[in-house]
């Protein structure tokens, strides 16, 4: 009887146990009701009665350290499998805020202008980068010799081998979509259309080959001058302020008669001066004939703004090219 309690012990004590199932196979062999454990105890009648005591105690040692072997085990592998199910990291930390991307400034200048006109009644409108000789220049009563058709000025992008011109440009204005949208609606017309032109133009503080402008178009019977001039000074107040500093000076485009363009006080660059937003006039008749319309039914006005001017005009931007690095330090001032 010793003999297999001594046994046993040897057996529990380099019994590995290393996961649950090992711990329930132990605790059915030797701690359950019908484990090896229990049946040495049913077997105590058997011992003479004067040893009993003797082994009796031997038996209850061996059932402790089963016990004791049977919580370590458990202990340690439930440590084990916990541990499993906890982060690499501690999730106790205080969190670093997420980097949020936001909207560029030109995105959010534009928007804004957007918002302006469709109070206005406008609606909005897109039309190509890429744009063809008739639509960029020709409908827009560009003479052939003006210098906007030079490479000087203009990207060209393929030549029209039949006729030897140039026949397709990057726009260098949004006017076309002007021109685009007279062709298929029929007045009255109010709309805006935003988009990017490129000009094959020196870069400077206040000039980029590539830019934003937002044409707008208004045509109905008997638009006036006036109504256009109330227009942009509305616009000029909602986008800076009812005191903004504005001055409008005659100007000329071959696609408008009369022509004016708007100049707002750059406050925020070295010395103060007058910076160009827009260029506007009334739809000149022969821009009319370009699309079958007739200019003695018909009148309206039209406008180009500098979308990347407005936005440094009202963002205290001096140099616009900051408007085109993809700065992250730059961009981040301009989060909402
Ligand atoms: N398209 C002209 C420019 O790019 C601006 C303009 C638009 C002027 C509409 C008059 C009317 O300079």
């Amino acid at each position: 009887m010793i003999e297999e309690i001594e046994n046993l012990e040897a057996e529990i004590e380099t019994t590995e146990i290393d996961d649950s199932s090992g711990l329930e196979e132990f605790r059915l062999k030797y701690l359950s009701r019908k484990g090896q454990i229990q049946s040495l105890f049913a077997k105590i009648g058997s011992v003479p009665p004067e040893d009993r005591a003797t082994v009796g105690k031997r038996m209850n040692q061996l059932k402790k350290l089963a016990e004791s072997r049977y919580e370590e085990s458990k202990a340690a592998v439930e440590n084990r499998e916990d541990r499993q199910f906890l982060p690499a990291e501690d999730i106790t930390l205080p969190v670093q805020p997420a980097y949020r991307g936001s909207l560029h400034p030109l995105t959010q200048t534009l928007d804004e202008m957007k918002q302006i006109f469709l109070r206005l009644g406008f609606d909005v409108s897109a039309g190509p980068e890429i744009e063809d000789d008739f639509h960029n220049f020709t409908a827009l009563n560009f003479p052939p010799d003006h210098p906007a058709r030079d490479m000087q000025d203009t990207f060209f992008v393929r030549k029209d081998e039949e006729s030897g011109s140039d026949d397709l440009v990057m726009r260098t204005h949004t006017s076309p979509v002007q021109v685009r949208l007279m062709e298929k609606a029929r007045p009255p017309i109010r709309s805006v259309m935003p988009g990017r032109v490129y000009r094959n133009e020196a870069v400077t503080a206040k000039s980029y080959f590539q830019f934003n402008q937002m044409e707008g178009l208004y045509v109905d019977r008997r638009v006036t001058m006036g109504e256009l001039i109330e227009t942009l000074v509305m616009f000029a107040r909602l986008m800076y302020g009812s005191d903004v500093r504005y001055r409008v000076r005659p100007s000329f485009f071959p696609f408008t008669e009369p022509s004016i363009e708007m100049d707002i006080w750059w406050g925020s660059c070295k010395e103060g001066q007058w910076l160009e937003i827009l260029g506007a006039g009334m739809v000149d008749p022969d821009v009319f004939r370009a699309v079958n319309l007739d200019p003695e039914e018909v009148t309206g006005y039209a406008f180009g703004m500098g979308v990347d001017r407005i936005a440094m005009l009202r963002y205290g931007i001096d140099d616009i090219r900051t408007l085109y690095e993809n700065d992250i330090r730059f961009l981040n001032q301009f989060s909402n």
